[in-house]
């Protein structure tokens, strides 16, 4: 079975899904850049390791990272998974972990890279927005995407309502690309990836909003 590593920053509502999804995999470890992530709690009572690495007082990123790196491998992970880990991280870091290293990003890549996602989607007044799954690479929120997810957005959406409403799609599509990647369904060729053996798309279009 596949050995996974998940990091987290902050409330791991995603690392959560993953655990519980009951997926062909063996979840070695979760690791924190910060012990007061509440995560960690929720890993712990379903019986996961935790261990924490905290960046502060580390003089460059890459010592932190070649750190982290050390405390990954010693888990010996086939995946790494980046569930809300608030780090940008270093080139060597990420080329260590070449297509072996998944992130999820809440917006329909390449729009919206970075942070503050959902307010920038209702700024720019876009029709659907949503979330994406793709293998890191160094440059920032891109890499070759595994999958997405699109939710419309509504006239009276708030940041609030919409992050939830995304949300509930990244609770879907995160456990099931880790699933792919442990079933050895994913192979990536440039900037795409295949998905072996998926499912016929149901919809044909999604039209937002509709007469
Ligand atoms: C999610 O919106 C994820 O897409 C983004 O950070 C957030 C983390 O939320 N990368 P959680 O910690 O998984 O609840």
């Amino acid at each position: 079975m596949k050995r996974i590593v998940i990091l987290i920053s902050g409330r791991g509502s995603n690392m959560q899904a993953i655990l519980e999804a009951k997926l062909p995999v063996q979840v070695a470890a979760v690791i924190a850049n910060k012990e007061d992530a509440g995560g960690l709690q929720t890993a712990a009572s379903l019986g996961i390791a935790t261990a924490v690495l905290s960046h502060k007082g580390y003089p460059s990123r890459e010592a932190f990272d070649a750190d982290l790196a050390r405390l990954i491998d010693s888990y010996q992970p086939d995946l790494v998974v980046l569930a809300g880990f608030m780090r940008i991280l270093s080139e060597g870091f990420v080329r260590h972990y070449e297509n072996r290293m998944i992130n999820i990003h809440p917006s329909l890549l390449p729009a919206f890279t970075g942070l503050s996602t959902h307010a920038r989607a209702i700024q720019e007044g876009v029709k659907v927005h949503g979330c994406s799954v793709h293998f890191v690479t160094p440059e920032l929120d891109h890499g070759p995407i595994i999958c997405q997810a699109v939710v419309p957005v509504l006239d009276d959406d708030t940041e609030d309502t919409l992050s939830k409403r995304v949300l509930v799609c990244e609770h879907q599509i995160y456990p099931q690309a880790v699933r792919w990647f442990a079933e050895g369904r994913l192979s990536v060729e440039g900037n795409r990836v295949r998905v072996a053996n998926h499912a016929d798309i149901q919809a044909h279009s999604l039209i937002v909003p509709r007469d």
